[in-house]
């Protein structure tokens, strides 16, 4: 696992973006797309050079990672509709190749293993982006969740709920989700995970020098060949090997001419 430690959020975004930008320019690309503020910076990041630098998202696939049960896709809150504002639609991407799991599926198990199939006959994900929960999780694969899971329906923590409360005013945050699993997840080439601010600190701890366990989902990633860990320095606060990270990080970067 590489872990980057930025020194600001801004540089969390444009490290981010440069993994992405990478893959994308080297031609047709599955990406995956997280939802949530974490990657929010590195969406703007790559409107920007899409705007000014050319980067192009014509031959990208995208496949978000989960949806609430029960959200039509026109929903405000619907991780399709926060999606296509947050990114796609600021880009070339064209709309038919951004692909969600159906979260008002009258069948939501067939929709999930449908969704799961999709990811696979697109060959693989290249470059996966991923935030993660207060309690470890990425998509919506929470605590105890196993890790070999496939896409497939969960039922919200209680802390995941309340966290995201704050999208859903005057109403309930739905108790149920689709989310592809943290075996899906591991399928991908690459996995970049963004993670900002204090209240992500012990988390990021867990994921990066914790045990492998599902009782911290994102711990999953020790086990990915090439998972790339961005963070500012409040979520890299609890590290123990801080310093360790850092020097890599500055000779990696001067072997790449930085
Ligand atoms: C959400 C999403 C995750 C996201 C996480 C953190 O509930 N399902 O994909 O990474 O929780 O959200 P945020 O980045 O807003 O802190």
């Amino acid at each position: 696992m590489q872990v980057i430690i930025c020194d600001s959020r801004e540089q969390v975004g444009v490290r981010a973006a440069d993994i992405v930008e990478a893959r994308v320019r080297k031609g047709p690309a599955v990406l995956g797309l997280a939802t949530g503020s974490s990657p929010a910076g590195t969406y703007r990041e790559l409107i920007r050079r899409h705007r000014e630098e050319q980067l192009s998202f014509r031959e990208v696939t995208a496949f978000t990672l989960d949806e609430y049960a029960g959200l039509p896709r026109e929903h405000e809150q619907s991780y399709y509709s926060t999606i296509r504002r947050e990114f796609v639609d600021e880009v070339d991407l064209p709309l038919d190749r951004l692909l969600t799991p159906h979260g008002d599926a009258e069948d939501l198990r067939a929709e999930a293993l449908r969704y799961d199939a999709a990811i696979r006959e697109a060959g693989r994900v290249d470059v996966q982006i991923l935030g993660i929960g207060a309690n470890g999780h990425i998509g919506f694969n929470e605590p105890t969740s196993s890790l070999s899971s496939r896409t497939r329906v969960k039922t919200l923590a209680g802390i995941t709920r309340s966290d995201n409360a704050r999208f859903f005013p005057g109403g309930e945050v739905p108790q149920l989700c689709l989310t592809q699993g943290l075996g899906t997840i591991r399928d991908a080439g690459q996995a970049v995970l963004v993670a900002l601010g204090a209240n992500k600190a012990a988390a990021v701890r867990a994921m990066v020098e914790g045990p492998v366990s599902a009782f911290c989902p994102a711990s999953v990633l020790q086990l990915h060949q090439h998972a790339v860990v961005v963070l500012d320095p409040e979520a890299a606060a609890e590290l123990q090997l801080a310093d360790y990270y850092r020097r890599a990080q500055g000779l990696n970067d001067r072997l790449l001419g930085r």
